[in-house]
């Protein structure tokens, strides 16, 4: 199921800092980088395009098997055709967490980056579910989290537009929703290296994560 390379899993709910780690990891430990929840925000965002229902799982799963083969299967997980803005829009916000819970969407989304992975010699791929269904056999896993409020205080100062109180509803309603979904719901794996980046510095999980790779003999 998994090609052979190294993977390093980094899951965690909203906002937890998942990004900002795994882009500065795969520089340092030359991992490609793929950010899994963009592709449930595709798909979500292609469904408030077209007026499809994001409750109907038939055809959002249709919708989901259109994009795939639009773009030629795994192309789907690094599109550039969509803007960051866009696909971070509040309406994206909630749709995706309804997309995100349908079972078959969800074997599409893991079959492409399992594909993916399978090219890469060494990757690190942020999700929800990387290293618990995706790759149970991850290299590393990380599983990041902080108090609800530091990470809403923390999209706040880094998007600016947006207010605290939205963003902290807005986090706390999607990781209620994905803890809480049946298929592939939001948990750490059991041997996943748990970081509360509460009161850490990005420096500071870095620093952690970094070492754990190095322990599991990723070289600099
Ligand atoms: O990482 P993100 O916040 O951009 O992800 C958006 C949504 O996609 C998230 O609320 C749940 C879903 N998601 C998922 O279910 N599984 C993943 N591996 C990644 C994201």
């Amino acid at each position: 199921e998994q090609g052979l390379g190294t993977v390093v899993a980094v899951d965690g709910p909203a906002a937890a800092g998942k990004t900002t780690t795994c882009l500065a990891l795969s520089k340092s430990f030359d991992l490609r980088y793929l950010e899994s929840g963009r592709t449930y925000r595709i798909i979500a965002f292609e469904a408030l395009q077209r007026d499809i229902p994001v409750e109907n799982a038939t055809k959002v799963t249709g919708l989901c098997d259109e994009l795939i083969t639009a773009s030629r299967s795994v192309s789907l997980l690094t599109s550039d055709r969509y803007a960051q803005d866009k696909l971070r829009a509040a309406r994206v916000n909630v749709a995706v967490s309804t997309v995100a819970k349908i079972a078959e969407v969800r074997q599409r989304v893991t079959s492409l980056i399992r594909l993916w992975a399978g090219a890469q010699p060494r990757c690190v791929i942020e999700g929800r579910d990387i290293g618990t269904t995706i790759f149970p056999a991850a290299t590393v896993k990380f599983y990041l989290t902080a108090k609800p409020e530091v990470r809403a205080m923390r999209r706040v100062r880094q998007e600016r537009a947006a207010s605290y109180e939205h963003v902290l509803d807005d986090v706390v309603r999607r990781d209620e929703a994905d803890m809480s979904r049946t298929t592939s719901p939001l948990v750490p794996a059991e041997d996943a290296i748990r970081i509360d980046t509460t009161e850490l510095t990005v420096e500071q999980v870095l620093r952690l994560m970094t070492s754990a790779c190095r322990d599991r003999g990723l070289e600099i």
